[in-house]
């Protein structure tokens, strides 16, 4: 259909909108070819054409723009047609803090695990946290080699062709630069460069970009390095990841480095020795940020001794040695049009306001949170007020409070604007989808009602179901591309056996009996032949899945992703975690000591796994769920050659070199578990003095026992 095209002037809208069909499957054809393969069929010039075409299609006709059109590729749906790069440290995130009072725990946080008293002997940096996207830029013999992704933090995408257009970005460094090192920092877009590029959207009658953050990620993640040199993308560097040899002491001194090497560094960025500094350090910052051509969002804090950071080590996905200050959300008023009622895989009733569209810092809002019956209600469940016991009524002038990535919620109401008809809200007795009844649990240890109200159909609530299977291949569980919350969605809703997906083994089997059918998956409008291929690709990749994420995909109430690493590296392998939890059923079990004496696992986490495996239907699930995957046994942390890799260790008295929490996260760092008591399955009792119970038990049961002097020499230091 490339040649002979009618002037655009005297389509119909019919002929338009089968030509803007035609040119979205096209074009991603071509996107498919060029970027899987080096085996394009067109020229660029021909591609480039099908995509002025396309753009001039959509001009005259605006309201014919497609969901899926390719004009939208940029700023939107990211394209997962990057190669995957394997974080040679992995990119973590931050805690956040909210206040001046959080954020002087945080420091004070940072005294007592590394038992300094405060006074004020630890420097601190202060930057500002930039609202782009995090990179990390490699340099091998001094040449950028790799750009790459924060992706899930330990793969990202290599977007090193988009990133050599970035002129901020050095190809090469100076000859005191190490043989490997890793510059990581924030690629963004400048509201300037964002405004004057939404101008030219308007004048060429295109749709908006929605914000500078949006856009920098779309203009990087597309794969026409054209269009991102085209865009002025801009970066600041602000961390180290791998590095071959020590580029200095401190933050500050590797800041300065990358400055020396020709990296654009945050003027803004300062070195503290006081929590009164850094709290002023946030305020200037504060004060200056409408003036700034980047936006951002907090400041962080950072630790400023490397050796500190060290010793600090990590918590599971953030550093204990930084944390990001964010500034206060932004609020706006709007009304409140209706109450609808999600229900969520665990069958919580969730409360969301449909707001009319209201922009808050930024970003259209029409959807915010109501949390549960009280907070409607404006009375919590032990009786205290919330928001001066206010309620909350359809029609009712509410304001929306947005703060960074979190759900949007309504913090209060403006009394003086309600109509006077306004009816109080009736939460719902029963599940708006399945019709079971409704109930508040009463918790046990309270007496108290628990907040949520939860639909009791389980596994008769298709609500349930369906985000369930949303769960299990979410990101940070089976992670399957291509089964997204609309293709689920589809599979759940589909009556065709061949296509239908209710529970996760389900799965599994889908290209199985796609091949046994004559309903093909590829002529469902939005499949295509391209993304079944890629879809069954995605989900053979996952056959083989770690344990942990097994675990948690299993949607165990209370068991998140840290719980689930905890258990896999506890038991290893499925098998063993199988048959310690149905062991564990039976109360004052060995099973059940076990599994409590998990240090991070509670009696409420421990009570539900317990819970989850007495079900029989949860049982044949997950036998026909290991019917077509593969659990690997838990990696062991990378402590080779650690003499306590692998051993059980139980810390117990008091400690007179490192406080508890550094003793347990160096421990850990070296492969070690820590448990909270002494059972058999323990390997070492470290007893300092004034030790009890634990060390008697100990001898007991001829455990290895040892002072923390010999504990160090073991451990080297
Ligand atoms: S340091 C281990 N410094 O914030 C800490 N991050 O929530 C590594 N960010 O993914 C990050 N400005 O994209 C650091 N001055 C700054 C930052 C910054 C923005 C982003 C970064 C990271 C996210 C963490």
């Amino acid at each position: 259909m490339s040649n002979e095209k009618l002037p655009v002037e005297t389509l119909t809208e019919l002929e338009a909108a089968a030509e803007l069909a035609a040119l979205a499957s096209e074009i991603a054809h071509h996107d498919a070819l060029y970027h899987g393969k080096d085996a394009p069929e067109i020229s660029d010039a021909e591609y480039d054409a099908l995509k002025k075409r396309n753009d001039a299609l959509e001009v005259r006709f605006p309201h014919l723009v497609r969901a899926d059109s390719p004009s939208k590729r940029v700023g939107a749906t990211p394209l997962a047609t990057f190669s995957a790069v394997t974080h040679a440290r992995p990119m973590l995130s931050l805690d956040n803090v909210f206040s001046d009072e959080e954020a002087s725990e945080f420091v004070a946080s940072v005294y007592r695990f590394l038992g300094v008293l405060p006074d004020d002997s630890i420097a601190l940096t202060a930057e500002p946290k930039i609202d782009g996207l995090s990179m990390s830029i490699r340099y091998e013999k001094r040449r950028l080699t790799v750009a790459a992704t924060r992706g899930d933090g330990t793969t990202g995408e290599n977007v090193t062709a988009n990133v050599m257009t970035i002129a901020d970005v050095p190809h090469t460094l100076p000859s005191d630069a190490p043989d490997v090192v890793e510059v990581r920092g924030e690629v963004y877009m400048a509201k300037s460069d964002f405004l004057a590029l939404n101008a030219q959207m308007e004048a060429d009658g295109k749709p908006l970009y929605v914000n500078p953050r949006n856009t920098a990620s779309g203009s990087l993640r597309q794969l026409d390095a054209k269009v991102t040199a085209a865009r002025r993308l801009k970066f600041f560097a602000y961390a180290l990841g791998e590095v071959s040899e020590p580029l200095a002491d401190t933050q500050w001194g590797i800041v300065q480095r990358f400055r020396d090497w020709g990296f654009p560094v945050n003027p803004l960025m300062a070195r503290v020795h006081s929590v009164a500094e850094l709290l002023a350090q946030y305020h200037r910052i504060g004060d200056e940020r409408a003036d700034l051509d980047y936006d951002i969002d907090g400041v962080v804090y950072k630790v400023d001794r490397l050796d500190l950071q060290e010793r600090l080590g990590f918590r599971s996905r953030s550093p204990r040695w930084a944390t990001a200050h964010k500034f206060p959300a932004e609020q706006a008023m709007t009304r409140l049009l209706g109450i609808d009622i999600q229900v969520g895989r665990t069958g919580a009733l969730t409360p969301v306001a449909r707001l009319e569209p209201i922009t808050v810092g930024g970003v259209v809002v029409t959807n915010a949170t109501l949390h549960n019956e009280d907070y409607i209600k404006g009375i919590g469940n032990s009786g205290e007020a919330i928001r001066e016991a206010r309620d909350i009524r359809v029609g009712d002038w509410v304001i929306v409070q947005r703060a960074g990535d979190v759900i949007p919620q309504i913090v209060d109401i403006v009394p003086e604007k309600r109509d006077a008809g306004a009816e109080p809200y009736v939460f719902p007795k029963t599940c708006p989808v399945c019709g079971s009844h409704a109930v508040r649990e009463v918790n046990e240890k309270t007496g108290k009602a628990d907040s949520v109200t939860r639909c009791t159909g389980g596994f008769v609530c298709r609500a349930q179901a369906v985000e369930h299977l949303k769960h299990f291949v979410s990101r940070n569980a089976f992670d399957i591309e291509g089964l997204g919350t609309k293709q689920i969605d589809f599979f759940f809703e589909s009556e065709d056996p061949a296509m239908q997906i209710r529970t996760a083994p389900e799965i599994f089997t889908l290209g199985q009996r796609q091949q046994a059918s004559l309903t093909k998956l590829e002529n469902v409008d939005g499949f295509g032949r391209v993304s079944v291929t890629k879809l069954y690709d995605a989900i053979e990749a996952r056959r083989d899945i770690a344990l942990h994420r097994l675990i948690f995909a299993l949607g165990i109430r209370h068991v998140g992703e840290t719980t689930a690493k905890l258990l896999a590296r506890s038991y290893g392998t499925y098998e063993a975690f199988e048959a310690g939890m149905k062991a564990a059923a039976e109360p004052g079990s060995e099973a059940w000591t076990e599994l409590n004496a998990i240090d991070g696992i509670g009696e409420v986490v421990a009570r539900s796994i317990v819970e989850f495996y007495k079900e029989p239907r949860n049982l044949a699930v997950v036998d026909k769920l290991l019917a077509e995957v593969r659990p690997q046994a838990a990696e062991q942390p990378k402590s080779e050659g650690s003499p306590v890799a692998g051993k059980t260790v139980v810390f117990t008295g008091s400690l007179e070199k490192m406080t508890r929490d550094e003793a347990k996260a160096r421990a850990e760092a070296l492969g070690a578990k820590v448990a909270g008591s002494v059972s058999k399955k323990t390997d070492i009792v470290v007893a300092g003095p004034g030790a009890g119970s634990k060390l008697d038990k100990a001898r007991e049961l001829g455990l290895q026992t040892m002072d923390e002097d010999e504990w160090l020499a073991l451990i080297g230091g």
